[in-house]
């Protein structure tokens, strides 16, 4: 991205919007910090002398349109996206720039793709949903493990997390989410997303060293049944979560992630390890890195970068996997994940025991 853009985050005194601030700085942007809160705006602003605070709320479409003024971009960091991610879209459609969110709300980021794909090709600009840890570093994942397939039978996505301290956001859009599929659960089977009351199964993991095996909860459906389906031809998309997050995130007494280091990451670790099988064959590539908060900054930020200077394949809605080149973002987070690629085309091993 051309130095000093001015891009707008919506959400930017929330923990996520404060990661994504310092990334836009450090890579010399100009983040415009909007939100609903003029006190928690200005209190912000405080801190990072220099840049603009912009009140605007997603109920306004004028207050939005007067904070995204000048704006090349904008990431919106505000969740529950269901009540922000159309208003936010239909402003950026209106001022003809493009849209990230880092929804992991499924059913926020299906009426994304299903609202706003026309309209969004026909402005000639490009909306990203879960462009994140979840959703977007998965897609991104499964994508560089396809290389050269362009369908599979299953995608698996495992998330070892070392823990889950869950933000105030992401308790809200779970409650969110929970109350917009009737309670019920949701899967990626048979080429389609199902709701169903199974009990979750319990399974062991085999995650890469040194993590090594994990208990994990399989079909704890994550927004990346969203994101792999919109672009690649897999009917059974998977996704697993390490049986202790899973517990935290449950947990009455849930607490927030805590700073351990300067760039106000928690302590957590994850590997995110996919497996895509073809015929007899596997495909692997794991991930890992600290904070899935944190990370989520540079992946958001990376999109924008590559969007604005027109590193894409597309316009319209589209998911990180589908616009990007995908090992090519994933190498350019270096700094932020490490990438392990076994061998591949293996015959399948069990992951699962
Ligand atoms: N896909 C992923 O991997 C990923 C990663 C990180 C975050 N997220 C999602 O991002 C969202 C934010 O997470 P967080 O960790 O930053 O939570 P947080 O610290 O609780 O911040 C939430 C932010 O959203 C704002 N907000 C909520 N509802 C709003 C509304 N209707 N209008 C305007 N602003 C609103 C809040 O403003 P107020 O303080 O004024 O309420 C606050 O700025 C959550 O939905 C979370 O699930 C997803």
């Amino acid at each position: 991205m051309e130095p000093g853009r001015n891009v707008a985050v919506f959400g930017a005194y929330g923990h996520t919007g404060r990661f994504v601030v310092a990334e836009l700085r450090e890579r010399g942007h100009v983040p415009l910090l909007l939100g609903r809160d003029r006190d928690k705006l200005l209190a912000l602003a405080q801190t990072r002398p220099g840049l603009e605070a912009r009140q605007a709320s997603a109920e306004d479409p004028a207050s939005l349109d007067r904070a995204l003024n000048g704006a090349a971009a904008v990431i919106n960091c505000a969740g529950p996206f269901a009540s922000t991610a159309a208003p936010l879209i239909e402003a950026a459609l209106r001022a003809g720039i493009p849209y990230v969110d880092v929804a992991a709300e499924i059913e926020a980021n299906l009426d994304t793709f299903a609202h706003f794909a026309e309209p969004a090709r026909a402005a000639g600009t490009v909306v990203v949903p879960a462009m994140a840890f979840y959703g977007g570093l998965g897609d991104l994942l499964v994508t560089a493990a396809m290389d050269d397939w362009t369908s599979a039978d299953e995608a698996h996505i495992a998330y070892g997390l070392s823990s889950w301290h869950p933000t105030t956001g992401t308790l809200a859009s779970g409650t969110v989410s929970g109350r917009r599929r009737g309670g019920r659960r949701i899967r990626y089977t048979g080429g389609r997303l199902e709701h169903h009351d199974d009990a979750l199964p319990t399974l062991d993991w085999r995650f890469p060293a040194p993590l090594g095996p994990q208990r994990v909860i399989g079909e704890f459906t994550m927004a990346d049944v969203v994101t792999v389906p919109s672009h690649l031809a897999i009917p059974e998309v998977r996704t697993y979560m390490a049986a202790k997050a899973a517990a935290d995130l449950s947990a009455p007494d849930a607490s927030a992630p805590t700073a351990v280091d300067e760039r106000g990451r928690s302590a957590q670790t994850f590997v995110v390890d996919v497996i895509v099988r073809s015929g007899g064959t596997e495909r692997r590539i794991a991930a890992t890195g600290q904070d899935i908060y944190a990370i989520s900054a540079p992946l958001a930020v990376e999109a924008v970068d590559r969007i604005l200077t027109g590193r894409t394949t597309t316009t319209g809605v589209a998911s990180a996997g589908a616009l990007f080149d995908a090992p090519d973002f994933l190498r350019a987070l270096s700094p932020h994940l490490s990438l392990h690629t076994p061998a591949t085309d293996h015959q399948q091993p069990a992951n699962l025991t």
